[in-house]
């Protein structure tokens, strides 16, 4: 029986040219932090079309917030708030930019110290400055949720955290801000949404149809339009359904009352950690054999999965399950992100690192049903290398 509460206050801004809404969408009288990453929206462009956006407010800037946002960095951003006392936080760029916006948000007036709010995943949370997103790489879904992830370096620890008060108040889509992404970014982003889907969806039936039949249409638009857009990197439509697909796939609409899973996630955020590996290439190595391992318990919904995503209706239940996990496999490969450990140069030698970060992250109980001891995560691992 479903029983959930739905809450998501994001006002979704999407088209192209929509960047110019900023003049409405922010407040007049704002005193405006803009931060961004590594300088890609200055060569694109983005970046002039946000400051006019914004023209006729106090505005300030802050860069350099890099992939895998680290907290060292955002402290920065956070001392810059309050010595400026600025009130409104503008995102622009991918998911670490709002992901760490995010965390800016939280930590700019947190009584005590803000390392607490990643310690406590978010509870502690008890106000948090209003922010919009420009999103220009469609991946993650941080445009639309309430969840972040920071990394503290000095402790090579990877943490989320989540809280209702940092839902972005809008986010502008314009799928003609990604035409500049490296295809590594591209498969990257298809990659992480597919994977989002999948942890909300491939666990267990519970009578939930429609949450169902959302996950497989973005499942399928995902399969169908991930080659696409690598064929015809300028094709508006393509890059239009990419980035939707990738909002839908964690706005918390799909998973609205249904198990999740999450276990592909955290193994892979220790990789991430450990040896800087992009996002996306994790969950490319971990999923498919996180399915394998776990094929009993997750056996009725890899049996759907393989009947209406990919059509695998003939042979045993065995077989269609092992094809469809195959298949999964090479849909990431076919979008350029390797699946093995070895692709990264990672192997044998390295599990039982990965394994004491998860256990040092309480990280010993993972998956829908509390299954994924760190036992199951060594098998997974040891069947990714
Ligand atoms: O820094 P700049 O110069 O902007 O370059 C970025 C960065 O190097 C570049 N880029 C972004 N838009 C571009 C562009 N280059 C050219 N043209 C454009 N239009 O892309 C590179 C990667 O950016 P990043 O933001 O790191 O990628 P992504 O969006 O994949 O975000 C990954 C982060 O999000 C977290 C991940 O763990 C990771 O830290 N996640 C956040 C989630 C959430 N908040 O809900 C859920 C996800 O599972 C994920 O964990
Ligand atoms: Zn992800």
């Amino acid at each position: 029986m479903l029983n959930f509460d739905f809450y998501n206050p994001t006002r979704i801004l999407f088209g192209k040219g929509r960047i110019a809404d900023l003049a409405k969408a922010v407040p007049a009288d704002a005193r405006v932090l803009v931060l961004y990453g590594g300088g890609s929206i200055k060569a694109n462009g983005v970046f002039d079309e946000v400051m006019s956006g914004l023209a006729g407010r106090t505005v300030k800037e802050f860069s350099g917030i890099e992939p895998n946002p680290s907290y060292e960095t955002l402290m920065q951003a956070v001392e810059l708030v309050r010595r400026e006392n600025l009130d409104f936080l503008l995102a622009v760029g991918g998911g670490s930019v709002i992901d760490g916006t995010k965390f800016v948000a939280a930590a700019a007036h947190f009584e005590g110290d803000p390392w607490e709010i990643l310690e406590k995943r978010g509870r502690n949370i008890t106000q948090a400055l209003p922010f919009g997103t420009v999103l220009t790489l469609p991946a993650t879904g941080s445009e639309m949720n309430n969840g972040s992830v920071v990394t503290r370096k000095s402790l090579q620890a990877k943490i989320p955290f989540s809280s209702n008060l940092v839902f972005p108040k809008f986010s502008i889509l314009d799928p003609a801000k990604t035409y500049t992404l490296p295809l590594r970014q591209v498969g990257n982003g298809v990659v992480d949404a597919y994977a989002h889907v999948m942890e909300q969806y491939l666990t267990y039936p519970v009578n939930s149809p429609v949450q169902d039949r959302f996950a497989e249409g973005l499942l399928l638009t995902l399969i169908e339009e991930g080659p696409k857009v690598l064929a015809n990197p300028d094709d508006y439509d393509t890059r239009a359904n990419i980035m939707w697909c990738a909002t839908l796939a964690l706005n918390g609409l799909i998973g609205a009352g249904v198990p999740q899973d999450w276990a592909t996630h955290m193994v892979g955020h220790e990789l991430t950690a450990l040896y800087g590996l992009d996002h996306a290439q994790t969950l490319a190595i971990v999923l498919p054999s996180m399915l394998s391992v776990r094929k009993e318990g997750k056996r009725a919904k890899l049996l759907q999965y393989a009947a209406r995503v990919w059509n695998l209706t003939d042979g045993s239940e065995d077989q269609r399950i092992d094809e469809a996990i195959r298949k999964t496999r090479d849909f990431f490969e076919q979008m350029g992100v390797k699946t093995r450990l070895t692709d990264y140069k990672l192997g044998t030698q390295n599990i039982d690192a990965i394994l004491k970060h998860l256990e040092s992250h309480r990280m010993v109980t993972l998956g829908e049903q509390r299954d994924v001891t760190l036992d199951v995560s060594r098998k997974v691992l040891e069947m990714s290398i």
